[in-house]
């Protein structure tokens, strides 16, 4: 049984940690701003609150992050969680595949945090995982009464069950720190259009989506798969598999 700090453990991933971990037994402390919502109040972008959560963790999950200005603070964030996490004995850093062949700014924030782990000192592991089921639904939902919405239909991702995410960094932050592991991805890769298909057939909407053309780099690496790893399609849970399941948009709590 160890003592392990989660931030981020409020979040649509961060839950499902939280959930692995407490039923292995573990003496589980979640970091959030808002009162009530997780062991521990405080936030990293004041620091206030940090040292005292991580003081005696031997473990640190860090899936917090901010996405609003691109994630402008994670960088900032993330130096705060290494100066409370130093005495700690594995510290795990939540990412995503592809941030360093797409030149998207929160990537790019990501990729910098990534930087900051390595250098660190602190004994780690980097997970990176594709784009999340909730981030697709959190489009799709409220466009979901729309009679026409404009998408860029040709994207592919290979969306993962944030559950079965959450399963792979209760095993990794129980092992030795491994610095990047194996990425991890959903079962299968999926064109947007699939995927507005698939939540169509089970919430009955968007009724019409018609292909937006977008010009760029970012959005020629999303068209070609940069962000899939389909040699590590590990998950297993499926897109309609969650689509059925989903009653509304999981990143408005
Ligand atoms: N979404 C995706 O598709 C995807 C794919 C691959 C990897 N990832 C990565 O996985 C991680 C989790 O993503 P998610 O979508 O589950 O996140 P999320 O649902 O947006 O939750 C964000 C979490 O960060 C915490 N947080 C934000 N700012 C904070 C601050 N200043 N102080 C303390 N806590 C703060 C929030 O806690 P409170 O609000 O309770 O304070 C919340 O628990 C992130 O690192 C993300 O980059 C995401």
């Amino acid at each position: 049984m160890s003592t392990i700090l989660i931030t981020g453990g409020t979040g649509a991933l961060g839950t499902h940690i939280v959930d692995r971990l407490d039923d292995r037994g573990h003496d589980v402390r979640v970091l959030s701003r808002r009162e009530g919502a997780g062991t521990h109040v405080g936030d990293l972008a004041t620091g206030v609150g940090v040292d005292e959560a991580a003081l005696g963790a031997e473990l640190i999950v860090h899936a917090a992050s901010d996405f609003r200005a691109f994630g402008r603070h994670d960088p900032d964030q993330t130096r705060a969680v290494l100066r409370a996490a130093r005495d700690a004995r594995h510290l795990l850093y939540v990412s995503i595949v592809g941030i360093d062949r797409i030149p998207f700014r929160y990537y790019r924030r990501k990729l910098e945090c990534e930087q900051l782990v390595a250098d660190s000192g602190i004994p780690h592991t980097i997970l990176r995982a594709t784009q999340f089921h909730e981030l697709i639904a959190s489009v799709l939902y409220p466009a979901r009464w729309l009679p026409l919405v404009p998408l860029p239909l040709d994207f592919r991702f290979q969306t993962v069950a944030t559950g079965d995410v959450a399963t792979r960094v209760a095993d990794l932050i129980e092992g030795d720190p491994v610095g990047r592991a194996d990425d991890f991805g959903g079962p299968e890769v999926r064109t947007l259009a699939e995927l507005v298909e698939i939540w169509r057939a089970a919430h009955g909407g968007p009724r019409r989506a018609v292909r937006l053309p977008l010009p760029g780099r970012i959005a020629r690496a999303f068209r070609d798969g940069v962000n899939t790893c389909p040699e590590h399609a590990d998950g297993v849970g499926t897109f309609a598999e969650f689509a059925a399941r989903s009653s509304g948009n999981p990143y408005v709590r």
